[in-house]
Order: C-alpha cells, then structure tokens, then sequence
C-alpha cells in the first residue's frame, strides 16, 4: 500500500484571502501546501479596478509568512462598468490573470455583479482577444428557480450563450456542483475548465439536513444529490485535465455562520490535500491526484506548472478544528472522517 506521495507543490484556483485581520490569519493555511492561487475579488467593496487589485496584492504579499513562497494570481471583479481597456492594461502588466462574474446577488457580498450581460459584452469581446479567462459562478438569480437547479438553468440560460455570443472566450466553470456542468464540461472543447472544491467531493446535501441543520456544510453553490457528488468525483479522479481544484476556502466566523441568516463558505484551505488524497486514493485514483491539483490547472491557465514538491504521508494528518482570529474563530470544514494522510 502506498505510504507516500510526492507531488509538484500545488495552486489552489479559487480561492478566498479577504482582508485585515482574516487574511492575516488564513493566509497560513495556504501558503503552507500552494505556491499560488486565483484570488477572489468578492471583498467589500469589491475589487473592480486593476489599481485595486494592486493594493489588494500588495497588502496580501505583506501577509505572506516569512520564509513561505506564494504568489497571488489576482483576479478583477466584473461590474457594468468595467472598462476594457483597464482589463487589458491589467493582463498585459502580468497583475490579473482572470476576471470574475458573478451574477448579481448570486452568493456573498455579489451585489454589484451583473444584472445585464449586454452590457459587459466589449468587456467579454476583449478578453477573447487577449485569452484572459472569465471565472464564473454559474447560478442563476431567479427567484422561481429552485436553489438546486440553479446551476444547471445557469449553463443553459446563460452560459452557453454567453460562450455561443463570443467565440475564443476562455471560460473558467467554478465549483461545479452538478453532474449536469460535468457532462457539459465534458462536451466543450479546451476553451473550457471547470474547477471542483474538497468539499463537494465529500458531502451531499443530506450533510447539510439530514439530522438538524449544519451551517458549516452550507456554502454556495449548495452541495446536491448524492448522483451529482458521485460525477464530481469521477470528473476530478479521472485525469480529464479540463477539471482541475479551485477550493473555494471561503472562511467566514463561525458568529456570522451560525446566524438565522448565517453566510456561505465552507472553509478548507487547512486540510484539504488531507481530504483530497483520501479521496483520490478511496477511488483508486491516487495517480491522478497531480493532475487535479498541480498540472491541470496551470495548462488552463497558460502558466508552467510548478517545479518544486510537496509529500503526503499516510502517517495521520493534524489539523486544528478552528482557527483563531482578530475577528472570532473560524472553524476548519470537518470531512466527517479521520484523515490518513498530511503534508510533511
Ligand atoms: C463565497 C464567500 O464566502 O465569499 N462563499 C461560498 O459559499 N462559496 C462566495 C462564493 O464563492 O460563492
Ligand atoms: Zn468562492
């Protein structure tokens, strides 16, 4: 039985850092096992601008632990009044390696997303010109669609126009939930990749549920039926470079997540090469595991992958059950069985 694994260090393709006193205390978590990640811009207010994103990549580089080595891969949030030219400017500068949309009210602190998509069309036009990727979180809004489809309307009523309206756009499909963005995945050619999350390999939506309610599981896009789990796992397990890990480690406090009202996120960034190692191995695909979390993602996005290396051991992994922050604690995602494998 294999009892070590040595992969090149891995990048984390969707990612949450958020700001102050948060990111201060998430920002180990990731630095520890990735060499880079795909920053989202969802803070408050967002980051619409490349000068913003400047700053934002500045106060996360001051952020990096001593001796760590991390590169954060900033990305621009996508508004109405996003400015083509700006976009490129910041593409061409080396600064933004993609754009996000997020349709407006779609999930945390996406309220100047996009309503109209007529009118983020020169946008979109030029970013098919200079291949920068659109990231995008695929749910429709509507109120009359039920939360557990709305992924799937999504492809149909607005992503597969969008990439009809615009040929050569490059497409990021985030943490996809449903076997239904597998299947279409699967179909597209190399204009198209889809990330996957830790989390949506391991639970359903009964682990939200099932036997009183578990805020920590709730994050969006929401965990669905079991089928669909089941095809996200064979997605990333089976070497189809177009799938490729973006975590979503979206941290939040566990005061704002266990309110009525509480927020979505689920956050991994501590544990998840624990988790994914479990899995892939559970699913006799741990030659596979490389591809998801080191190779696949850089091909997409036109970077080399990395040179240096990480190795798991199946020597049992230790990870806090919270971590504390200026803010409160925030509790680490609990895969609801032990872990075999840490990152040495
Ligand atoms: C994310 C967050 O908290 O910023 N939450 C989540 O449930 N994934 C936003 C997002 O990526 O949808
Ligand atoms: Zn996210």
């Amino acid at each position: 039985m294999t009892q070590s694994l040595t992969i090149r260090r891995p990048d984390d393709w969707h990612l949450h850092l958020r700001d102050g006193a948060m990111l201060q205390a998430v920002l180990p978590a990731t630095t520890a096992h990735f060499a880079r990640a795909i920053i989202m811009p969802n803070l408050v207010p967002p980051v619409v601008t490349s000068a913003k994103a400047m700053e934002y990549r500045d106060r996360i580089l001051a952020a990096v632990p001593e001796g760590a080595d991390f590169t954060p891969l900033m990305t621009l949030y996508l508004t109405e009044d996003t400015d083509p030219a700006d976009v490129a400017a910041a593409q061409a500068s080396g600064l933004v390696h993609a754009v996000k949309l997020y349709p407006a009210g779609a999930t945390t602190n996406s309220a100047s997303g996009v309503s109209n998509f007529d009118k983020v069309r020169p946008v979109l036009e030029k970013m098919a010109e200079i291949g920068l990727p659109l990231c995008v979180h695929g749910e429709v809004t509507d109120p009359d669609i039920d939360i557990f489809d709305r992924e799937a309307v999504f492809i149909d009523r607005v992503l597969d126009p969008i990439r009809l309206s615009t040929p050569g756009l490059r497409v990021v499909m985030e943490h996809i939930t449903t076997k239904d963005a597998v299947d279409y995945a699967r179909t597209q050619d190399d204009t198209l990749g889809a990330t996957i999350t830790t989390h949506h390999l391991v639970i359903n939506r009964n682990h939200i549920l099932a036997g009183g309610i578990k805020p920590h599981y709730y994050c969006l896009p929401v965990a669905k039926r079991e089928e669909h789990r089941l095809a996200l796992r064979a997605a990333a397990t089976s070497g189809d470079a177009r799938f490729f890990l973006g975590t979503d480690s979206a941290p939040h406090t566990d005061a704002n997540k266990l309110l009525p009202c509480g927020c979505a996120g689920c956050f991994t960034a501590p544990n998840t090469l624990s988790i994914l190692a479990q899995v892939f191995e559970e699913d006799g695909a741990l030659d596979q595991l490389e591809g998801f979390t080191s190779l696949n993602g850089p091909a997409f996005y036109r970077l080399p992958a990395n040179t240096d290396t990480i190795t798991l051991e199946k020597s049992g992994a230790n990870y806090p059950s919270h971590i504390d922050t200026a803010d409160g604690l925030v509790t680490v995602f609990d895969p609801g069985f032990p872990l075999d494998w840490a990152v040495r």
